[in-house]
């Protein structure tokens, strides 16, 4: 294993130290982050160091905006152990040190996730069905990274609907171990990090549709089920993977489900928010639009209930957003884009790629700002 390696260079600091230009249209001088720290919260984003480090825009407005980090990928299991035992930890410090010399709080995303599982130890899950791999791997994270980081999803994504009662996904965590997975994990991650908030990070829950109704059915029962069993859980994660396909987040579903979340004594972060596009081929002031008027419907909802402790986004700017416009986006348009640009891309981030704010960064802070005056 490699040593720990949490200061920075010289070299990194020197970078760190600028803060890069600015956003260019300023409604608010407040950052993102002073206006959810108006209502108690806090705002963020995930990021990937090597932008950070590559893209001085990027950096300054992380740094303008954001007091909490969440890696993209590097802490991600087929991130951190490629090979059996050759541990990478280069990017994470990295990340790491640039948010301790920052003042940030980084989020641990994440320890059991079946997205990121390495092919070794997916086949040797399978074969061996020893719980001993797991803990090995907590084992080498957690205790690295004690100190530094408060927070982890420690499972990641367990719902999938339409195969079991319980409607766990057939992870190769459930297949190795059962449904216990979920609860042996949370109370290994308690014992390796007894200091650390243990989480829960689940996507689709919002949805006015049968399959996400049915999502959040199973995931308050997991939930109740993880707390009668008086495992240690302490919040959740929701992803909101906004999608404009999907037609409005309403309240009347949404809230309520918010309230038993809250009921069973868990707190809520908003942990991945940004918005898939549906019509590539409007205007793009209209995409910005409907964009922003989905973030703005949904954070209205999310903030609303006091047990939200604060939103990041799943990335800064539309040009490191994980969402690409699809061979299958190009084929409902026909090819044909109105305006005879090419597609470009998703525009569901709240800095575009030359980082300007969009209507989605000024739907977050009206967002926050409502928040902070229905708190008073
Ligand atoms: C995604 C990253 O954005 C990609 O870069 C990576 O290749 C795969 O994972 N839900 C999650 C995140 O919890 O970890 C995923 O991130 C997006 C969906």
């Amino acid at each position: 294993m490699t040593r720990r390696r949490l200061l920075p260079s010289a070299a990194m600091l020197g970078l760190f130290g600028a803060t890069g230009s600015g956003p260019a249209s300023a409604v608010s001088d407040d950052s993102l982050s002073q206006l959810a720290a108006r209502s108690g919260r806090y705002f963020g984003a995930a990021v990937r160091i090597e932008d950070i480090l590559a893209e001085a825009d990027l950096r300054g407005t992380v740094l303008r905006e954001c007091v909490s980090l969440t890696p993209e990928f590097a802490l991600k299991w087929d991130a951190v152990e490629r090979s059996p035992e050759a541990f990478r930890f280069g990017p994470i410090d990295d990340l790491l040190s640039f948010a301790v010399q920052q003042g940030l709080r980084m989020r641990g995303h994440t320890l059991l996730w079946h997205g990121s599982v390495p092919d070794w130890a997916q086949a040797q899950l399978r074969s061996q069905r020893s719980w001993t791999l797991v803990q090995r791997y907590m084992e080498a994270v957690l205790s690295r990274y004690r100190g530094t980081i408060g927070q982890w999803d420690v499972v990641n994504e367990p719902i999938e609907t339409g195969y079991r009662m319980d409607g766990l996904r057939g992870s190769v965590f459930l297949e190795a171990f059962g449904p216990d997975y979920v609860v042996r994990a949370l109370h290994e991650a308690r014992r390796l990090a007894p200091g650390a908030e243990l989480m829960i990070n689940e996507f689709a829950l919002e949805a006015d549709s049968k399959v996400e109704s049915d999502r959040r059915y199973h995931f308050l029962k997991l939930l109740e089920r993880l707390k009668r069993a008086g495992a240690p859980l302490d919040g959740v994660g929701l992803q909101a993977h906004l999608d404009l396909s999907k037609g409005p987040v309403r309240a009347v579903v949404y809230a309520p489900f918010l309230q038993d979340i809250a009921g069973l004594g868990l707190f809520i972060a908003i942990t991945e928010l940004d918005v898939k596009e549906y019509d590539y081929a409007q205007p793009v002031d209209r995409r910005d639009r409907d964009v922003a008027d989905a973030t703005a419907r949904y954070l209205d909802i999310a903030l609303a209930q006091p047990a939200v402790r604060g939103v990041s986004t799943w990335g800064m700017s539309d040009r490191h957003s994980w969402l690409r416009v699809t061979l299958e986006d190009l084929a409902r348009h026909q090819g044909s884009w109105k305006d005879g640009s090419t597609p470009g891309f998703n525009r569901g981030l709240p800095f575009n790629s030359s980082m300007r704010r969009k209507p989605m960064y000024h739907a977050i802070a009206n967002a926050l700002q409502h928040a902070a005056a229905r708190r008073g």
